[in-house]
């Protein structure tokens, strides 16, 4: 039995080697091997000393869960000689009965009520996935374990995310079972979205201020799952970001020294709104905490209202920013703790500060937005922390701040090829869940090769339902040039509004599409293009 191919964006499948490469560094041999071959000799071997130490034992305990030990610096030794590395080394083994040379990420959700183990769960999952696949395909959703009564009682979401083969020039998109190196990363997220919030009030003052300046969720968390998923860009922004990751943690393992080689944890996507970049920031925060949970016993997300940071007279946003600044500084000093710190719309904040300059602003300004580069200067001493930061305008961002930005992506409109890929993903999820009729739609680059076709050989049979669908698409994506990620997942609520209304669902697919064609035009006669 071979995984359906799922149409996923050919960049989601090239996050190859070096993202899998990137969070693999289980201890468990097979995923420390993959690691090392990255690496040259002389630093082989201090990777091996790395995962040796007794930190790294420790990472790799069960991660947070109700039935989660907590393990201690003190524990770790026996931890190391104890029943859990034994069974560590049996999940390795399995792997390699695999046959596995080609890394092949599996992300597995427990059900919010199993007390499974990590390592039963693991050993479940490529058992099952040995006996039920013959290929691997990347980027998919499996869809029943049915056959499995333990995984049917645990796990509730089976994803295989990238698949990395091991020569450092091949990306794979499908790999044969027999080769693959299953990597399981099993993960029970939280149900509850925020659970601290802090206020932007002074807590010494009689200030009724009830902006909230920064909002505290549990990673990972059931409301990101997916996210990470349903983002989809025709560039490789998504393993760069990964990759990115992956670099700060082997540089801070190796304990490069600061003084020479320094970066500051900083990462900034900026472009026009509605292209995604304050979904990517938390679905990166998701995605991280799933694959360092051998690292890290849990998570959390830290959202600043970077607004709520000015909405007050600047001499007190300064001490906001340092009471901010010093629970962030709580969290991260538990080393079990991975945090990620989202800055949204930063340009709120260096705004003011280029104003300041100006004179157009008094100079406390410029005292609060400095408070708040100092704290980050701080932070980046700290590994298990990322700052993750977004703005609407790329001009207007402070250079002090840019430049402490170890990334800076342009996150773009999305090209013709990506609007395909969203739009089958809206359509998808419509025939999913009944409101449109079933159609299965060819791949964005099979409907370019017929329609070239098309145009040199005029005698080609007519064409079926599946093909005038893609062709349709096609017309449609092509007419989308301008309009953001979020206006594309829109036009589907307005198609339907304004053009099928009250008709029987499900829908057939031709209607729909003209239906869609229609919203588009709409869209476009109100000018609504920036995707604001
Ligand atoms: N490249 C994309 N692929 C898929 N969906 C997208 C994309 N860009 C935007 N979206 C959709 O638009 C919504 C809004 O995105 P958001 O993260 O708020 O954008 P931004 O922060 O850039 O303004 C997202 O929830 C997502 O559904
Ligand atoms: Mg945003």
């Amino acid at each position: 039995m071979v995984l359906v191919e799922n149409e996923r964006p050919k960049v989601l499948v090239s996050s190859t080697e070096m993202v899998s490469r990137s969070l693999d560094k289980s201890a468990s041999g097979c995923c420390c091997r993959h690691y090392l071959d990255l690496l040259p000799f002389e630093q082989r071997v201090l990777k091996r000393s790395v995962f040796g130490d007794t930190r790294s034992i420790i990472k790799h305990a069960p991660r947070t869960r109700a039935s989660k030990e907590k393990a201690g610096p003190g524990r770790s030794h026996t931890m190391q000689n104890g029943s859990r590395t034994t069974s560590s080394h049996a999940t390795s083994e399995t792997i390699h009965a695999a046959g596995g040379s080609t890394a092949v990420h599996v992300e597995v959700r427990l059900k919010p009520h199993s007390t499974a183990s990590d390592e039963q769960v693991r050993s479940e999952v490529i058992s099952f996935l040995t006996a039920t696949f013959t290929t691997l395909q990347s980027e998919t959703e499996v869809t029943d374990w049915t056959s499995s009564p333990f995984l049917s009682i645990n796990v509730n979401r089976i994803r295989i995310a990238e698949i990395a083969a091991s020569s450092s020039s091949s990306t794979s998109t499908a790999v044969s079972v027999t080769d693959a190196a299953l990597q399981i990363h099993v993960y029970q997220p939280s149900s509850t979205d925020i659970i601290d919030e802090f206020s932007a009030a002074d807590p010494n003052a009689d200030d009724p201020d009830e902006t909230t300046a920064a909002a505290v969720s549990e990673l990972p968390n059931l409301s990101l799952d997916g996210i990470w998923d349903t983002l989809i860009y025709s560039d490789d922004i998504k393993p760069k970001l990964l990759n990115y990751i992956y670099t700060t943690l082997l540089f801070s393992d190796a304990s490069v020294d600061f003084n020479l080689v320094s970066w500051n944890r900083v990462v900034l996507l900026h472009g026009p709104p509605g292209t995604g970049k304050t979904s990517l920031c938390k679905a990166l925060a998701q995605k991280l905490a799933i694959r360092l949970s051998h690292r890290y016993s849990h998570g959390k997300l830290v959202e600043i209202n970077s607004h709520s940071l000015f909405s007050k007279w600047f001499s007190e946003s300064g001490k906001l920013v340092q009471r901010l600044f010093s629970m962030i500084t709580e969290m991260v000093d538990d080393e079990e703790a991975f945090v990620v710190v989202l800055i949204d719309e930063v340009e709120s904040l260096t705004a003011a500060r280029s104003a300041a300059a100006q004179g157009s602003e008094p100079t406390d300004s410029i005292r609060v937005v400095n408070a708040l580069l100092t704290q980050l200067d701080k932070l980046k001493h700290r590994k298990n922390v990322l700052i993750m930061t977004t703005s609407n305008m790329t001009d207007s961002i402070d250079n002090a701040f840019v430049d402490r930005a170890d990334i800076k992506q342009y996150v773009g409109l999305p090209p013709a090829e990506a609007v395909y890929w969203i739009l089958e993903s809206c359509l998808k999820e419509l025939m999913r869940v009944g409101l449109v009729g079933q159609v299965s739609l060819p791949k964005y680059q099979d409907v370019l090769r017929s329609q070239m076709a098309l145009e040199t050989d005029d005698e080609l049979p007519a064409a079926g339902a599946e093909s005038r669908a893609g062709e349709k698409l096609l017309e449609i994506a092509n007419g989308c040039k301008g309009l953001s990620g979020r206006s594309l997942r829109r036009l589907p609520v307005l198609a339907h509004a304004h053009h099928i209304g009250m008709a029987q669902a499900p829908i057939d697919c031709e209607i729909w599409l003209e239906a869609m064609a229609k919203a588009l035009h709409d869209t476009r006669k109100q000018g609504a293009i920036t995707g604001i």
